[in-house]
């Protein structure tokens, strides 16, 4: 939902150029179900929709390609939503679209998002949402009831993963980043490109790396005072020419863990041409020193030293040494050996249910390749601390049919990654069923 209301498809129509309705108006589920949306669903699956213009995220299709198919049984509210507060921002990121002077505030409104507007979106939309982004182009927290949209949404729907990006610089006071922290809001991302205010500054023009270190630190220290499990704070740092260096990249690593942040990633960008990272490109050794530090490799890869989750597990079944038998459907226990090898604890419970982190077991074929990933599931029984170490039963179902398969262990942050795609390495247990 833009700042005025009406419904785009994300953030890939910045300029508002293809609206599927608009909320003023009309219910959310009438734009969902609406002809507009309807016609594009089916026309895409027909191979393309005169609807979608010029938007960049359009693919050709290869001439022998058919085109994917969806299901157009969508149901009457969408699960996701982004939400636009306002299309301004107090700074001006160098050729961004949605830098002041020269981006989308030229061609679309760029005010406030009307409260009332915002308060039905919710209310209607709210129990179908699994998620909100709270935030599109522009800074959300030039919206002097953004918070207040924060504390609504998750008094009021509690299920909604409530997550925004901000770069930190509109909280008027530490008591209003404060508040944001205490408002529920399950993730929020910093977005500070830089750990000196010199290289900062390069791309986030007009902006104040003191005063979003500031704010960061505050949230920080927030969330450790109120004793809270969220939000999970990130600091997301695009890579530039100017600030790629590895001096500089070691000095933000420093800051994030003195900080307290839970997560530094790196964001790679290929935009501005003149600015983004050469040192990390595809193939380069330097990528691949990162490459689970990247924000969009994996959802839990971490710059801080050490604090990248990864687990040390042993498996051992009912007879040492050999393979887990069971009969078809029969059960079969083994026992995990579990090793915190990080700097960071494993939760065993999570507000919200996400974030704890469980033991799974994946069923795998003989090859390894993955038959049923959510095959099983086992709790901690209390939060790992790093370094520490517990043992814990895992029951097994067998499958209903014979054969030879393998059985995958990962321990999973719940609702974010399994460990195993940030590195961790995970252990086989081979499963016999008779
Ligand atoms: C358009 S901004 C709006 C939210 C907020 N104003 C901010 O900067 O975080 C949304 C996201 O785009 C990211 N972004 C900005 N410039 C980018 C670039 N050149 N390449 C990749 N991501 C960028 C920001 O870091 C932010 O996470
Ligand atoms: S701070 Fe965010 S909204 Fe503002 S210009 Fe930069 S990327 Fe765009």
């Amino acid at each position: 939902m833009l700042c005025d209301g009406r419904m785009v498809c994300g953030c890939a129509d910045p300029y508002g150029k293809r609206p599927l309705g608009d909320a003023v108006i009309d219910t959310v589920s009438a734009i969902w179900t609406g002809s507009t949306a309807s016609s594009l669903r089916s026309d895409i699956n027909g191979g393309g929709s005169r609807f979608c213009g010029d938007c960049p995220l359009k693919l050709p299709l290869k001439k022998e390609d058919a085109p994917p198919q969806r299901g157009l049984d969508v149901g009457g509210l969408p699960s996701r939503l982004y939400i636009e507060c306002t299309a301004a921002c107090n700074i001006s990121c160098a050729q961004a679209c949605c830098a002041p002077e020269t981006g989308i505030t030229r061609t679309r409104q760029a005010g406030m998002l009307d409260f009332e507007v915002f308060r039905r979106v919710i209310d209607e939309a709210g129990p179908s949402l699994v998620r909100v982004d709270f935030f599109n182009y522009g800074e959300t927290f030039l919206h002097k009831r953004a918070i207040e949209m924060c504390e609504y949404i998750k008094t009021h729907f509690p299920h909604i993963y409530l997550y925004t990006s901000t770069n930190g610089l509109a909280f008027k006071d530490h008591d209003q980043v404060r508040r944001l922290v205490c408002s529920g809001i399950d993730e929020v991302t910093f977005s500070i490109d830089g750990a000196t205010p010199g290289s900062y500054a390069k791309y986030r023009q007009r902006g104040d790396f003191g005063k979003a270190i500031a704010n960061l630190r505050a949230a920080a220290a927030a969330k450790r005072a109120a004793g809270r499990d969220v939000p999970f704070i990130n600091w997301r740092y695009i890579l530039f020419t100017h600030n790629d260096s590895p001096d500089e990249m070691s000095l933000a690593q420093a800051m994030a863990d003195e900080i307290g942040v839970d997560r530094l990633c790196w964001e790679l960008t290929d935009h501005p041409e003149d600015m983004f990272s050469r040192r990390f490109l595809p193939g380069t050794e330097a990528l691949s020193a990162i490459r689970h530090q990247v924000w969009d490799a994996n959802n839990l890869g971490n710059a801080i030293p050490g604090a990248t989750p990864r687990a040390e597990i042993a498996v051992q079944g009912p007879l040492p040494g050999l393979p887990v038998l069971a009969r078809r459907g029969g059960k079969a226990t083994v026992r995990a050996s579990i090793r915190n090898a990080s700097t960071r604890p494993f939760p065993a419970q999570a507000s919200y249910g996400r974030r704890l982190v469980r033991l799974g077991a994946q069923l795998c074929g003989p090859d390894g390749t993955v038959i049923n990933r959510d095959y099983e599931r086992t709790w901690l029984p209390d939060t790992l601390q790093p370094g520490a170490a517990v043992s814990v039963p895992v029951t097994i179902t067998a499958p209903a049919i014979p054969g030879r398969y393998a059985l995958k262990f990962d321990l999973v942050s719940e609702g974010i990654d399994w460990f195993e795609a940030c590195g961790s390495p995970t252990t086989t247990k081979t499963l016999i069923v008779i």
